[in-house]
């Protein structure tokens, strides 16, 4: 793998980021992405895309999808990205993501992307059945970064091989055209407690839209009675909140709930169990349950403010793109140029 740092790459920092338009955004994608990429706007030129061109690697949606990308454009806006700051745009509308995605699975080597496991995870028993595209998914998900030379990725924890994927297949784009920082190798942004957000019944299984079970997962769009019911009822075990870090070791849902107050409240997994260290999860849940509805209330009412004003929406959109391919298409360009494809 490559190395994580790259002096010599004098391009500009910029930070890109992506996420699917699948129904319903969660809690672990909140803490894990979404309130990373309001807190970059502050020091860095920011990208946040919707990838439309991912989610069709699973199934055809065409009746629901542009709702689907309004719903995280809305998602975005209403937690604090500021579309005057920063570029949100749909995926499908900046063309050269796919056209960078062919040239990448030139580069690519079936070896690397053979070894994903988040493909082996969704695809299952029967790999043979999957589409191309969901296994090709991470070859396109380079392309999107890396269109606009970004340098910065914040994502969730599992989108960590994803991203070194992405730093391989610009190091050798790199060596292979002998143009040694033509990319950068873009570092993932994955620190903190909420990186790794996992289900309220099961601390082994991570957050995840697709568990059939909604008491698992806090929905962005949850009231708070929906929240304290799901807090009350996630799993725990009898013993108080430990005093430290080595008391969470071997209790996972614990871990993790201290974890997502710690997210959510911005503050440090030890001061949270300096508060409430040797009490009760009587106290604690409630506590957390309450932050949490503090938090994600009035994002969830912007949002639905949001998606019914779709002519705001679509106009935010429309701009992000304009914005997009300014940046995409001169280094689309370039590449076209490094490669040797036709211009005449
Ligand atoms: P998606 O839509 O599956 O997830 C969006 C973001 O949410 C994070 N996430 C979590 N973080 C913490 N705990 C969890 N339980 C949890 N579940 C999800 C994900 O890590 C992600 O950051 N492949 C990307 C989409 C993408 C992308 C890109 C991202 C496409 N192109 C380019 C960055 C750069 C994905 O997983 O989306």
């Amino acid at each position: 793998m490559t190395d994580a740092v790259q002096p010599q790459y004098k391009g500009p920092q910029r930070v890109f980021s992506g996420m699917q338009p699948t129904n319903g955004l969660h809690l672990g994608n909140y803490l894990g992405a979404l309130q990373k990429f309001v807190r970059l706007q502050d020091q860095y030129e920011c990208i946040y895309c919707i990838v439309d061109l991912h989610a069709i690697t699973i199934g055809p949606d065409p009746q629901n999808l542009a709702n689907r990308c309004r719903e995280v454009a809305a998602a975005y806006v209403a937690a604090g990205v500021d579309p005057k700051r920063s570029t949100i745009f749909i995926q499908s509308a900046v063309r050269e993501h796919t056209e960078l995605a062919w040239i990448f699975n030139c580069v690519a080597r079936m070896g690397w992307v053979e070894r994903m496991t988040q493909f082996k995870d969704k695809a299952g028993k029967d790999a043979q059945r999957s589409s191309v595209g969901l296994f090709d998914y991470p070859v396109l998900q380079a392309a999107d970064i890396l269109l606009y030379k970004a340098t910065h990725v914040p994502v969730g924890e599992d989108q960590k091989q994803h991203l070194e994927l992405s730093r391989d297949i610009a190091q050798k784009f790199n060596n292979d055209h002998d143009a040694p920082n033509f990319f950068p190798l873009p570092e993932p942004l994955i620190q903190g407690p909420g990186a790794r957000i996992m289900s309220l019944r099961d601390g082994s299984k991570k957050m995840s839209k697709s568990d059939p079970s909604d008491m698992t997962r806090i929905n962005l769009t949850d009231d708070a009675d929906a929240i304290m019911s799901k807090i009350k009822k996630a799993t725990t075990d009898p013993l108080p909140v430990p005093e430290n870090k080595e008391g969470l070791a071997g209790r996972a849902e614990v871990e993790n709930l201290v974890g997502i107050f710690a997210a959510v409240t911005e503050r440090r997994v030890e001061d949270v169990l300096a508060e409430f260290g040797g009490k009760g999860f009587g106290v604690f849940k409630p506590a957390l349950a309450e932050t949490l509805a503090a938090k994600l209330s009035p994002i969830a009412a912007e949002m639905r403010r949001l998606t019914a004003d779709t002519a705001t929406l679509d106009a935010i959109l429309r701009d992000g793109a304009e914005k997009a391919r300014a940046v995409a298409q001169p280094i689309m360009a370039e590449v076209r140029e490094v490669v040797g494809l036709w211009s005449a």
